[in-house]
C-alpha cells in the first residue's frame, strides 16, 4: 500500500490559483483559449476558470488529451496525442494549462503542435513546477508551485489513476 502525506492544503491551492489568475489576465490580451491537458490537469483548469472569471478574463476553454505514464511513476519519455487538438486556432491566443511540469516533454510536445496550427501567442501555466526533473527545454510563463522531485497525487494528478479526487496534494511514498 502506498502512504500519502499532504504537500499542499486545499487552502494554500485556492490561494496560489487566486494569484495565478490575477497574472494571467494582467498579462495575456482580452482574447485568449485556456487548453488544458487532460487528464491531470482537469481539476486545476477548472478553478482557474473560474478564478479568471473574478479577475476580469474571459477565456475560452478546450482541452487536449496526451498520452500518460500508465501504471509507472517515470515517464517513458515519448509522448502521443491521444484524440483530437483544437481545431480553430489559427490566429488565436493559447494559455496552455498543465497540472505538473516534468521532464518537460509533455508541455513542449503540446506547444509544438500547437505551434504549427499557426496559432497567435502561446503562454504556458503549470500548477506544479518540478526543475530538478527537466530534460527538455519547456519555458514556463506561470508557475503555481515549484516543488523537490518527489511524486505527488491529488486535485486531479493521479497515481495509476487512483487519488484524482482527492481536494488537496500529496506525496505518494
Ligand atoms: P513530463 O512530460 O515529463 O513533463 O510529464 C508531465 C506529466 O507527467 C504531468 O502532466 C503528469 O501527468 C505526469 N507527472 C509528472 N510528475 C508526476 C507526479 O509526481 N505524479 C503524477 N503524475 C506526474
Ligand atoms: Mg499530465
Amino acid at each position: 500500500m502506498s502512504g500519502l502525506r499532504i504537500l499542499l492544503s486545499e487552502a494554500e491551492i485556492a490561494a496560489r490559483v487566486e494569484t495565478l489568475a490575477g497574472e494571467i489576465a494582467a498579462t495575456l490580451p482580452a482574447d485568449f483559449i485556456m487548453v488544458g491537458l487532460l487528464k491531470g490537469a482537469f481539476v486545476f483548469a477548472a478553478d482557474l476558470a473560474r478564478a479568471l472569471d473574478r479577475a476580469g478574463a474571459r477565456p475560452e476553454i478546450e482541452f487536449m488529451r496526451l498520452s500518460s505514464y500508465g501504471l509507472a511513476k517515470v515517464s517513458r519519455g515519448e509522448v502521443r496525442l491521444l484524440g483530437d487538438a483544437p481545431s480553430d486556432v489559427e490566429g488565436r491566443n493559447i494559455l496552455l494549462i498543465d497540472d505538473i511540469v516534468d521532464t518537460g516533454r509533455s508541455i513542449s510536445f503540446a506547444a509544438d503542435l500547437l505551434r504549427r496550427r499557426k496559432i497567435g501567442g502561446l503562454w504556458s501555466c503549470a500548477l506544479l513546477d518540478k526543475p530538478q526533473r527537466r530534460e527538455v527545454e519547456a519555458p514556463i510563463d506561470f508557475v503555481g508551485f515549484r516543488i523537490e522531485d518527489v511524486f505527488v497525487a491529488g486535485y486531479g494528478i493521479d497515481h495509476a489513476e487512483k487519488h484524482r479526487h482527492l481536494p488537496y496534494i500529496a506525496v505518494v511514498d
